[in-house]
């Protein structure tokens, strides 16, 4: 699939690596829909000038998913949605039991699964939905969903059960989702990013960033967003990506 003249969905976009990739893919001449929860998504995608268009909305909510669904396959001159980057997510610490003995919080654990899983899957279900309805390219191929799912999916450390499971449920559906949607042309795929530098990492402590840095065998430093954009650029332009999760770390493996 070109990034060229294709219409592009980007959840989580008002920031981080979902502002990275909407940055790359409308240098590549693609058209996108910006959506994120942030009122700060509009800026965004006026900052990237006539081909991005920006839509405020919870990932979470059945209207607000279609309603970005909706703006895209408008915004896309007759085309229909080619792909989502869905980038939106949130990270959560938490123990199963804390120093005082407490059990954790059950409200805390559904949330992050909510927002990261089940998020996750309402854009999965109406992309694709809209997505049946492209005319395939030469290739039979009629649109690629590119999800997020973090490394903490294999190696979760303490106090990320709440986290690792949601990711590890976005890894789950990459190979069932792509053999339900192949007989539509429709790939689907994950990333997995190690440790990156976006607002996210600020919520975690100085020195427990300079630790995960220096735990990357090469190279030794976060990773940029860009290289998280590129990733999803490929991704988008490799039929043969599919059914799959892809490891974006210089090889850390998180204790
Ligand atoms: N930064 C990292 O090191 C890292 C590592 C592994 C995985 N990830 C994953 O990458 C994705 C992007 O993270 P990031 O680092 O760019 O973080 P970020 O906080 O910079 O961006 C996440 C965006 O998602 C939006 N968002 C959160 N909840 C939402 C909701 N309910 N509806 C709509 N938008 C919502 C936020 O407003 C924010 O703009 C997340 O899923 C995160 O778990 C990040």
């Amino acid at each position: 699939m070109d990034v060229q003249g294709n219409t592009f969905l980007i959840t989580g976009a008002a920031s981080g690596l979902g502002a990275a990739t909407a940055e790359r893919l409308v240098a590549g001449g693609g058209n996108v829909v910006l959506c994120d929860m942030q009122e700060g998504v509009k800026a965004q995608a006026e900052s990237l000038g006539a081909s991005a268009v920006a839509c405020v909305g919870d990932i979470t909510s059945d209207a607000d998913m279609q309603k970005a669904v909706a703006l895209a396959v408008e915004q896309s001159d007759g085309r229909g949605l080619a792909g989502v980057i869905h980038c939106a997510g949130v990270v959560s610490v938490g123990k199963l039991v804390d120093r005082e003995g407490n059990p954790a919080s059950l409200e805390a654990y559904s949330k992050t699964v909510n927002i990261n899983l089940i998020g996750t899957f309402n854009i999965m279900r109406l992309a694709s939905a809209a997505m049946t309805k492209n005319t395939p390219s030469d290739d039979g191929e009629r649109g690629v969903l590119i999800n997020t799912a973090s490394i903490a999916a294999f190696d979760g450390q303490v106090g990320q059960c709440a986290y690792s499971a949601s990711k590890a449920g976005v890894v789950g559906m990459s190979l069932p989702a792509a053999r339900e949607l192949s007989r539509h042309g429709i790939r689907v795929m994950a990333i997995a990013p190690g440790v990156f530098e976006t607002p996210m990492m600020s919520e975690i402590p100085d020195e427990a960033a300079q630790a995960l840095a220096a735990a990357v065998p090469f190279p030794k430093r976060l990773g940029k967003p860009v290289e998280f954009a590129k990733m999803a650029e490929q991704i988008i332009t490799n039929v043969m990506l599919n059914g799959d999760v892809v490891r974006l770390d210089g090889g850390i493996r998180m204790q």
